[in-house]
């Protein structure tokens, strides 16, 4: 390891978004991998044998021989943590890293909705990170937790961002179809999602209602104001395997034409302070003009899967206007995210 690095682990490292984060992070600029974590399943074992590598890319080499250990602040000698444990867990372990002086970069939802704890979009709300200050001081911890959202609200909220900021957003109302990974691994049982659609993601909705109106909400002193904006959420599991679609109608608090909502979503740029990061998005959103684009499988990957990808604006006969959005759940909706929270906090020297 470089002096110039920072030493990263990953808790939950063998799981769906853990995958994702040991592919994201080889070769990352700034930080380096120096402990993976899971349960008791998988502790004592070289990462390579405790996995089951579900990637298109191979397993990263660096990561092969390393011996899983346990999810405990003092199994892990490193600055920061990225947790993709399941939520109970999350809950109980999270504060005790961020007390021991690791600053938790989570995608656990245990979290999201404390007033003193960061929901981070950082090409959205990178100013909400000084919430990080607060928490530090009314908890007393050295370290400290950043979550980021729910995968459907991630480029659900990134779209609305740029409208919100041009037009003011209203209402929404908006209908996913959810790829499979998002369930974890194994996740969804094959003969229940074959042929099917499950109009029903356990707890989703009510995410998706509640966790833009944070990101979009103005940080007062201390405190986010939540936005003021209505939301009305569907949400369903597709067979697809990576990046959520979702379909989005919204209501405007000044006129917009399809037209206007597309230059101001590719005008769209991050704050100056998460603009030239290793994981920002470039673009943050790209607007299709085909007429039946984005989809899945040939757009998740735009912007090495970080872009939101936006298409289908038109007219909406009851509300304003209405559109598709595509966001890849592991990488802009999970791991990348993470990363790209951690890179914020660096650079805003909240280590
Ligand atoms: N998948 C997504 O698109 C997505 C998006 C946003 C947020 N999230 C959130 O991210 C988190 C991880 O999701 P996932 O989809 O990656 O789940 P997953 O595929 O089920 O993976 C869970 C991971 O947690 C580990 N684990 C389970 N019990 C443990 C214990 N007692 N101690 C230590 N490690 C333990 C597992 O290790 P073993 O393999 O050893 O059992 C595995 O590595 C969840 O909170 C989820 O809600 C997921």
């Amino acid at each position: 390891m470089s002096s110039s690095q920072i030493s990263v682990a990953v808790l939950g490292a063998t799981g769906s978004v853990g995958q994702r984060f040991i592919s994201l992070l080889d070769q990352h600029p700034w930080f380096k991998v120096v402990a993976l974590a899971a349960s008791d399943r998988s502790i004592g074992q070289p990462y390579a044998q405790a996995c089951r590598w579900v990637l298109n890319d191979p397993m990263p080499e660096y990561a092969r021989d390393m011996v899983v250990v346990p999810a405990t602040p003092d199994s892990i000698h490193a600055k920061i943590v990225f947790s993709a444990l399941p939520a109970d867990l999350a809950k109980d372990l999270e504060p005790q890293f961020a007390q021991a002086g690791f600053a938790v970069c989570s995608n656990a939802s245990s979290y999201r909705r404390a007033d003193d704890v960061p929901l981070l979009l950082p090409e959205v709300n990178a100013d909400h990170i000084q919430l990080v200050k607060r928490q530090r001081q009314q908890r007393g911890w050295s370290g400290c937790i950043t979550t980021n959202p729910n995968c459907t609200s991630t480029g659900l909220t990134v779209a609305l961002k740029a409208l919100d900021d041009s037009f003011g957003v209203r209402k929404v109302f908006a209908v996913s179809m959810q790829a499979l990974s998002g369930a974890g691994y194994p996740g969804v049982p094959s003969l229940d999602i074959h042929d099917n659609v499950i109009p029903n993601i356990g707890g989703e909705e009510d995410k998706v209602e509640w966790e833009p109106r944070k990101m979009l909400g103005k940080l007062d002193g201390n405190k986010v104001e939540l936005a003021d904006i209505g939301f009305s959420a569907h949400t369903n599991r597709v067979a697809v395997t990576d990046g959520h679609t979702v379909c989005v109608s919204v209501e405007l608090s000044r006129p917009a034409d399809p037209e206007a909502a597309a230059r101001a979503m590719r005008d769209y740029h991050a704050p100056a302070s998460a603009r030239e990061l290793p994981s920002t998005p470039r673009p943050v959103i790209e607007v299709r003009g085909e007429a039946d684009r984005p989809q899945p499988r040939l757009d998740r990957l735009t912007g090495k899967g970080m872009t939101t990808v936006v298409g289908r604006i038109r007219r909406d006969p009851l509300l304003t206007l209405k559109f598709v959005v595509l966001s890849h759940n592991t990488i802009r909706g999970a791991a990348g995210g993470s990363i790209y929270n951690a890179e914020l906090l660096v650079k805003e020297n909240l280590l």
